[in-house]
């Protein structure tokens, strides 16, 4: 009876706090969606909204689980380079 609880290998959590989402973060919640669905992760990789992280003065923050990849001041060229880095590579254990 009981449901599935489903654990993503990778998570990035987008700030939409009212600081981020007025420097992009909502849009940038998109372009990380678009990024795995095209690269057939959906599933394995989730994005995940939260709330103001206290570091608005580096408006948009985004963080990349489980690099701990904390990363200020997004836009959508250093969040390409970025899931390059912390998503489409594979997890040290996994190599
Ligand atoms: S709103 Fe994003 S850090 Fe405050």
């Amino acid at each position: 009876m009981s449901k599935s609880f489903p654990i993503p290998d990778k998570v990035i959590y987008v700030c939409t706090g009212s600081k981020c989402k007025k420097k992009g973060g909502k849009e940038l919640g998109k372009f990380f969606r678009e990024m795995i669905k095209e690269a057939g992760l959906k599933g394995q990789v989730e994005v995940v909204k939260t709330d103001c992280t206290d570091r608005c003065d580096f408006a948009p923050v985004v963080c990349m689980q489980p690099d701990n990849a904390w990363m200020p001041q997004m836009n959508e060229a250093k969040a390409l380079e970025a899931f390059q880095e912390h998503i489409l590579r594979a997890s040290p254990d996994h190599r």
